[in-house]
């Protein structure tokens, strides 16, 4: 597949036994292959999606090789001398895309918010029902009661929905621990179920999600033991490879925020938030912590605008990416939607993801969240999937591994049983994703 090769194939390769399994890809209807650029997609440039029709891509040990044409692959000489050594998957009428990048999920709780659920539908807000004994809190006890391997069941049953909805690599956040020993017993149990998964998984640390009751009244208090106790322990145990903080109305305040930001830089980890929400914050002060992602953002200004899409000017290559979640706007029936028009023709990095939890978002399908996108936010179905794949492995920093389809990237991909792509947002709450390859080994 000369025409397309970066150059991972040089003329010595060889496979090395079985830990170097190689995989074909053929006859791939429309293969998007995507396509990494400095930073984040943003702009004119955000949906071209690097389309090749009557595609191959060929696999080697957990990497993408080559990406060309099958006719190409098929008279490719290493191809033609190790054939009977490879493993052929034919993708005839199929669509092929980078695994989906879920970049912000909240899977260790243990029970659906049943109550909630009901409250909700006899007229209750998000807030009314949290201060009303229900929200964040009301799944602490679970956690705190439940096992490390009962939690990190839950969690892997999470990641297993995921996958089967094309979902190759999933950030992964505590929250509904809310002490020292909780928080790391989730993050514990999100690495063991990380370690039955077959994709890639990213932990965060949001130790910040709500002050728990016992420190109603004392955010300073409990945000001193985020600092000062979860954070160094999530860092020095590896536990964690970012922070979040969900900072709004009830939760906590900027100044908490710009704490915990720098707690966790001092240790060396990234920074991510939950931003507007339910109110306006202002995103200035909170860009100077290079966060990788702020996320939600209902309410953003005409400045914050500003200042997301200054960024690329001032630092393309590490640029903070706006996860916008629209599955909570779903759920809570709030009747609007972040407005993601305003953000991406004004320059901003957009990226899609799940937010899949228990009280805002009980939703593990990226093909619904692109489905959302496309109809309440206005995004082109070319965008959405952008967004969620290359841009979501911007907003979790490991978009030299993921996000696309290109020499040298880790080998996860999305074969979906669709003719377009634009069939898979389009499909709504269908399940047309046909099968997933993580690592190279088809799942
Ligand atoms: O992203 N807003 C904060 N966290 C979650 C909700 C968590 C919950 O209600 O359990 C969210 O929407
Ligand atoms: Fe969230």
């Amino acid at each position: 597949m000369p025409s397309r090769d970066a150059g991972g194939r040089g003329k010595g390769t060889s496979l090395r036994g079985p830990g170097e399994s190689a995989s074909l890809l053929l006859n791939i209807r429309q293969l998007l292959a995507l396509r990494s650029s400095t930073g984040p997609r943003r702009g004119r440039d955000f949906s071209d999606l690097g389309l090749i029709e009557d595609a191959a891509v060929l696999c080697i040990g957990g990497r993408i090789v080559s990406v060309g044409r099958t006719r190409d692959a098929l008279r490719d000489s290493w191809i033609r001398k190790n054939r009977r050594k490879i493993r052929e998957i034919d993708c005839a009428g199929k669509v092929v895309l980078p695994g989906f990048v879920d970049s912000h999920s909240h899977p260790a709780f243990t029970a659906p918010r049943l109550v909630d659920f009901e409250k909700r539908i006899a007229g209750a807000t998000y807030e009314q029902i949290a201060e009303s004994g229900g929200g964040i809190r009301s799944s602490v006890e679970g956690v705190r009661k439940a096992t490390r391997a009962a939690l990190a069941e839950h969690v892997l049953a999470g990641l297993k929905a995921m996958l089967a909805q094309g979902t190759t690599t999933v950030e992964a956040k505590s929250g509904y621990g809310l002490s020292l020993e909780a928080e790391l017993k989730s993050l514990e149990a999100i690495g063991d179920a990380a370690r039955q998964w077959p994709g890639t998984v990213v932990p965060t640390l949001l130790g910040a999600h709500v002050v728990p009751r016992e420190y109603e009244g004392r955010e300073d208090k409990y945000v001193r033991i985020v600092c000062n106790e979860m954070i160094p322990r999530a860092a020095e145990g590896k536990l964690a490879r970012f922070v979040d903080v969900f900072c709004d109305r009830g939760a906590f305040s900027p100044e908490s925020t710009e704490h915990i930001f720098f707690a966790a830089r001092e240790h060396g980890l990234g920074v991510r938030a939950h931003v507007g929400q339910l109110s306006h914050c202002e995103i200035a002060p909170l860009l100077k912590y290079d966060p990788a992602s702020l996320d939600h953002m209902d309410h953003v200004a005409d400045d914050d605008i500003a200042a997301l899409a200054a960024q690329s000017v001032l630092s393309p290559a590490y640029q903070t990416v706006v996860t916008l979640v629209p599955g909570a706007n779903q759920f809570l029936n709030l009747g609007r939607f972040p407005d993601a028009r305003k953000l991406i023709d004004s320059g901003v990095p957009v990226a899609l993801a799940t937010d899949y939890n228990p009280g805002t978002s009980p939703i593990a399908s990226m093909p619904f969240v692109l489905s959302l996108a496309c109809t309440h936010m206005k995004m082109t179905p070319a965008e959405a999937i952008a967004a969620a794949t290359i841009n979501g492995a911007h907003a979790l920093r490991l978009a030299e591994r993921k996000g696309s389809i290109e020499p040298g990237k880790d080998a996860d991909i999305a074969i979906f049983d669709v003719g377009d792509y634009r069939e898979i947002p389009y499909w709504i709450a269908a399940n047309r994703c046909h099968a997933v390859i993580c690592a190279g080994v088809e799942t």
